[in-house]
């Protein structure tokens, strides 16, 4: 753990300003009597939002409004590293995640950035005071690596390029939209949703076949005395709504199946890439069983097989064609040399 010790300069004085001393009130209030100590961090981070770091002069002032010894107030300040403890950047104190997926994602090419651009040393102001930078641990957003926080706001899935847009944005005065700075909404995947984005859900059944069915169901009743039975008789769980039927298929681009695997063997569909042995059996079921079928579907008929399996555009996505030419003419794909012993 780092050693945190107060800064060597501090300013003579500090108070809240007007706004921020009646927010402080405020919050304190939220507290039972004789616990306002538990106001502390929120008046920390208040002290910090408005002068960017927390001063002695400070931590003397939060402590004598929450009535606290300076020492306790001193040594929340020092233990958590979310408090800084020295001037930061005006326009930006920038926290670069260094943990290990960020790192292995490029946060040394923006350490390099901050060296460059910003000071030689972490927690080293700039030349105009505008910025600063540390390398800090795990915030929390590895899935969209390499980020970094600036104040309050992080910034994600950066490249180079956009980590040096960002710094171009703050110092012209601007504050960047924070969030993923490529194209997608927080961590889902990139260019919009690839799964749940279309497929039908099964219709309900229409009035007319539920009265039909009412209509039967009374038919079927040999007298009213056994109506009248099955009307007191605990009414059963509502039958489970029929599987959905394929989207209706134009059978124009059906693919002409086999009646039976060639020679009496087929291949091993789900060395394709996105075949399971569901998916397998659905094939199958077309009459398709060999590699060389897969690879010689047109257009129309990929689209074709695609309704049919209810996996809208999964065979282009998957590339299922150039996998399927690869495996029938011998070869093996990265997919297929992974799971080649699967039967
Ligand atoms: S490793 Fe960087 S946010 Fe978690």
């Amino acid at each position: 753990m780092s050693v945190r010790r107060l800064w060597h300069e501090q300013p003579a004085s500090f108070a809240f300003t007007a706004d921020n001393a009646a927010w402080a009130e405020k919050a304190i209030k939220r507290y039972p009597e004789g616990r306002q100590a538990s106001a502390v961090i929120p008046l920390l981070w208040k002290v910090q939002e408005q002068e960017g770091w927390v001063s002695e002069p400070a931590i003397r002032c939060v402590a004598e409004m929450l009535d606290m010894p300076n020492i306790r107030v001193l040594e929340v300040a020092t233990f958590y590293t979310m408090f800084q403890l020295q001037p930061v950047g005006k326009k930006a104190h920038v926290q670069v995640c260094g943990t290990t997926p960020c790192m292995l994602r490029g946060a040394g090419d923006l350490i390099s950035i901050c060296k460059k651009r910003i000071a030689g040393h972490a927690h080293e102001l700039s030349a105009d005071g505008d910025f600063s930078w540390e390398e800090v641990e795990c915030l929390g957003a590895c899935v969209n690596a390499p980020m970094v926080q600036v104040f309050k706001d992080t910034y994600e899935d950066l490249t180079p390029e956009s980590f040096e847009a960002l710094l171009d944005d703050f110092a012209a005065g601007r504050t960047p939209k924070p969030g993923p700075q490529v194209d997608r909404h927080y961590s889902a995947p990139q260019g919009g949703p690839t799964v749940l984005n279309g497929e039908a859900k099964p219709a309900k059944a229409p009035a007319a076949k539920a009265t039909a069915a009412k209509a039967a169901t009374e038919k079927a009743a040999p007298n009213k005395a056994a109506a009248e039975k099955t009307a007191k008789e605990p009414k059963k769980a509502p039958a489970k709504p029929a599987k959905a039927e394929p989207a209706a298929l134009s059978d124009e681009h059906k693919p002409t199946g086999l009646e039976a695997p060639r020679e009496g063997k087929a291949d091993n569909l789900k060395k394709i890439s996105g075949v399971g042995p569901k998916i397998e059996g659905l094939l199958h079921s077309l009459g398709i069983f060999h590699f060389d079928q897969i690879a010689a579907l047109t257009p129309d008929q990929v689209a074709w097989v695609d309704g049919y399996l209810k996996f809208k555009g999964r065979i282009g996505r998957e590339d299922w064609i150039s996998q399927a030419k690869t495996l029938a003419e011998g070869g093996e794909t990265e997919f297929s040399k992974r799971t080649g012993k699967r039967k």
